[in-house]
């Protein structure tokens, strides 16, 4: 293998530059060259490529986004997409590819390798951690550090105004950025989609809060709750308690995609970049990278994409216990 390539696609986290800088140095210390692909799969059919250096990834580690631009694409799920995008790493001389991303991301990359038998490594990279084979992704740390900052921001206006808030934060059909969020913000209630709640149970919860004296109270809803936006939720709410409670929603959306990566976000990006490329020289492909129990681990990309993995009960569980 002398050259690799590397992309970042879907949606960007916080960290993603601290992975491409770890893979960057990482094969120039063993001797290899890399390529980077602009603006992700689309670049790659367009041949937006360019060759990198140590300088290209200096100064990037605390920086959010990605520089190497991100985007999705469906013309790289058509055949005639990925044959044009075959093309392009052949007409560069590249060996293999490196991607950065999440679920449809490793979707794509899956069916390229299959077709093509392009070596694929990828690499976790959303902030809604909802990949299984590995314990965190890239971003999700950070995301749960930003909405944290606006929870306990919000806290302090409800418990002056005695309100109720409903915060509505990221994770498309994922509930762990409310999870931990809701755990760290002291939240009374969590709704996630994959355990959700009836709005009677949110209503009998809240009334004996306020019988327990409780003036103010925080519930954190995860955006891909069955029954829609924590706008509807509180309609919902609205309906039943008619005026009994003052309440009002925010939702953070992609403030909390951006910022400075958090200290863990960037060790966990340098470390699995590193052992993306190094799994790669050691001919491991078709996996995504991960870190389990501390251990680097490559999971195969088809189970990486088709296993979910559960948020522990306990968790839920002790929102209740806590929140009292
Ligand atoms: O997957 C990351 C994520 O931020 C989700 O939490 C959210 O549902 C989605 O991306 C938003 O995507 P877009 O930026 O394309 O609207």
């Amino acid at each position: 293998m002398n050259r690799i390539a590397i992309l970042t696609s879907g949606s960007d986290a916080p960290g993603m530059n601290a992975c491409i800088r770890a893979v960057v140095r990482g094969a120039l210390y063993h001797g290899i060259e890399v390529m980077g692909i602009r603006r992700g799969y689309g670049g790659l059919i367009r041949g937006d490529i360019f060759s990198m250096t140590s300088h290209s990834v200096s100064n990037i580690i605390q920086r959010g986004g990605t520089i190497l631009k991100s985007a999705h694409c469906p013309e790289f799920m058509t055949v005639e997409g990925r044959q044009k995008a075959y093309e392009q790493l052949m007409n560069h001389g590249i060996d293999a590819l490196i991607v950065i991303g999440g679920n449809g991301t490793f979707e794509g990359a899956l069916h390229f390798y299959e077709e093509f038998g392009v070596p694929i490594m990828g690499i976790p990279g959303t902030i809604d951690n909802d990949l299984f084979g590995t314990d965190y992704t890239i971003g999700y740390d950070t995301a749960v550090n930003t909405a944290l900052k606006a929870i306990d921001r919000i806290r302090d206006t409800a418990d002056s105004h005695e309100r109720i808030f409903l915060i509505e934060v990221m994770g498309r059909d994922s509930g762990y950025i409310a999870v931990q969020s809701g755990i760290a913000g002291g939240a009374e209630m969590v709704v996630i989609s994959e355990d959700p709640l009836s709005t009677q149970e949110l209503v009998d919860t809240l009334k004996q809060g306020f019988n327990r004296s409780k003036s103010s109270s925080i519930i954190i809803v995860a955006e891909g709750e069955t029954k829609g936006t924590a706008a509807t939720l509180a309609d919902q709410i609205r309906k039943q308690v008619d005026d009994k409670f003052d309440m009002r929603v925010t939702a953070l959306g992609h403030v909390q995609r951006g910022g400075t990566p958090s200290a863990y976000d960037r060790i966990l990006a340098s470390r699995l970049g590193l052992g993306a490329l190094e799994g790669l020289l050691d001919g491991t492909i078709n996996v995504m990278v991960g870190i389990i129990n501390n251990q680097l681990v490559y999971t195969p990309l088809r189970e990486a994409i088709d296993r979910s993995k559960p948020i522990k009960n306990e968790l839920l569980r002790m929102v209740n216990i806590l929140s009292v």
